[in-house]
């Protein structure tokens, strides 16, 4: 049954949500809820619920048609974003999603993963070969404290999608600085200004493309699907902006949470060390356990609709959070346990249903290559402060740590790397044409 009464999130809810969503998941699969910002919206705890709701076609993500217009006229104001760079493929429904996540899907296939990931290793190698520098043989300066989210995953995370892209290394904190600056809560002019500079850039990036043919990611985007359909400029502009938006943070943070989990769980550590083919199941656990994303961006109602038992009004924003559902205990058994051999832990993570993330295979890889790596070279990794004192992002989309500082010890030479290029978990069987987990 679903709960009526407003529960009020406390700025201690991104510290720690999965101790909220215990409590939550215990009452029922969907709540209303007012978080610390004062939005209100109806949350989706319940794996099954969760999966029903992200399946649910009466639900709108249209932010810039006319849906988005009901919901702002409902007081959801907050869910648009300025400039419309932001009106891209997550924030549309089918027809038009289906077409541009069809030009996405293409863009982002196992095949450009493959020949790309030669590409993800050296990166990962020359960020740790720059910490190795520092840390010396011996492990004597490998004793100061580093921040690894500033020092490895996240340089490491936006270098492989700017590569990707094409966005030279010296365009890079340029660049970074207008796609942060469009999203931000900056005045309308500057985000416009950051905008439409972001906006040239990826404009240039096409000329450059026209007519070459293949081998990156923009040239994909702009080359037709196989019924002959090609993305417009401004479809692209968004396209590029919504990759890059989701493909960062996301995979830094993945890379951050799951070397926390390691450096508190030795054990778990040490089986990694010894066989790094564990890695895979070890960040699929991590992505059901503690994934980077704590809830699914918005939903809204267009008519009133029954969400687990309850009416819900048009023009209501609903949030399903993977973050709760990925430890709901009517579908995984001890599902505050960190198992990398539980038999089965289909989670949510990459979302689900028409939505689901594009970007999971190489998401997977990405992680791999990271924490594979870096486990070999730096095997007395530790972490340098308390667990404790660590601080999460106060962010309602984006669950990982604001830093995370470790002492790397002695490092070790480079190895080459372990297991398929291609991530188990994304080939074909399993997953129908949308997505969903037969
Ligand atoms: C650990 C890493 C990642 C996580 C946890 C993650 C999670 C998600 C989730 C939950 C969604 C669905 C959002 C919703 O339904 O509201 C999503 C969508 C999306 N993700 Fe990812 N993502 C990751 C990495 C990536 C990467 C590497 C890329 C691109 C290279 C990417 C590109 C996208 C795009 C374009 C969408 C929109 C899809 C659509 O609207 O159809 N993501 N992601």
């Amino acid at each position: 049954m679903a709960t009526d009464s407003v529960h009020r999130l406390s700025g201690d809810f991104f510290q720690n949500p999965h101790a909220v969503y215990r409590e939550l998941n215990e009452r029922g699969p969907v709540h209303r809820v007012e978080f610390p910002s004062g939005m209100n919206a109806w949350l989706v705890t319940g794996y099954d619920l969760a999966k029903e709701v992200l399946t649910d076609p009466t639900l709108s993500k249209d932010l810039y048609g006319p849906p988005g217009e009901q919901a702002e006229s409902n007081g959801n104001t907050v869910l648009r974003l300025d400039p419309p760079v932001n009106d891209h493929m997550l924030y549309c429904d089918p027809p038009r999603h289906t077409r541009l996540r069809k030009i996405a899907m293409k863009a982002l296939s196992s095949g450009t993963i493959r020949d790309f990931t030669p590409r993800m290793e050296k990166i990962a190698d020359s960020l740790l070969d720059g910490m190795a520098d520092r840390a010396g043989t011996d492990g004597m300066a490998g004793q100061e404290p580093v921040d690894l989210l500033q020092a490895y995953t996240y340089p490491f995370s936006i270098s492989v999608i700017c590569e990707l892209i094409g966005i030279r290394a010296s365009d890079r904190a340029e660049f970074q600085g207008w796609l942060a600056t469009q999203v931000s809560t900056a005045d309308a002019d500057e985000k416009h200004a950051a905008a439409a500079r972001f906006e040239a850039y990826v404009h240039r990036l096409c000329e450059e493309r026209a007519g070459k043919g293949g081998g990156d990611l923009v040239s994909e985007l702009m080359s037709p699907a196989d019924d002959g359909d090609r993305l417009d400029r401004r479809e692209l502009v968004g396209m590029v902006n919504v990759i890059l938006l989701g493909s960062q943070e996301t995979v830094a943070g993945l890379i951050g949470n799951a070397v926390l989990i390691l450096l508190n769980q030795p054990r778990l550590l040490a089986g990694l060390r010894r066989d790094p083919a564990l890695v895979p199941a070890f960040l699929e656990e991590t992505l059901r356990y503690e994934s980077s994303g704590n809830v699914a961006t918005p939903r809204f109602t267009t008519a009133p609709v029954r969400i687990g038992g309850h009416t819900v009004d048009s023009g209501q924003i609903v949030l399903v959070a993977p973050a709760a559902a990925n430890r709901d205990p009517g579908r995984f058994d001890c599902p505050h346990d960190m198992d990398p051999s539980r038999p089965d832990n289909r989670h949510l993570a990459f979302g689900y249903g028409v939505h689901r993330c594009p970007g999971a295979a190489m998401a997977r890889t990405e992680s791999r290559i990271a924490l594979t790596r870096l486990l070999s070279r730096f095997p007395d990794l530790s972490l340098a402060v308390d667990a404790e004192e660590l601080t999460w992002q106060p962010s309602l989309i984006s669950r990982g740590l604001l830093s995370l500082p470790v002492r790397l010890g002695r490092s070790c030479p480079a190895v080459a790397d372990v297991g398929s290029p291609i991530p188990q978990q994304e080939q074909s069987k399993g997953l129908d044409a949308h997505g969903r987990t037969r």
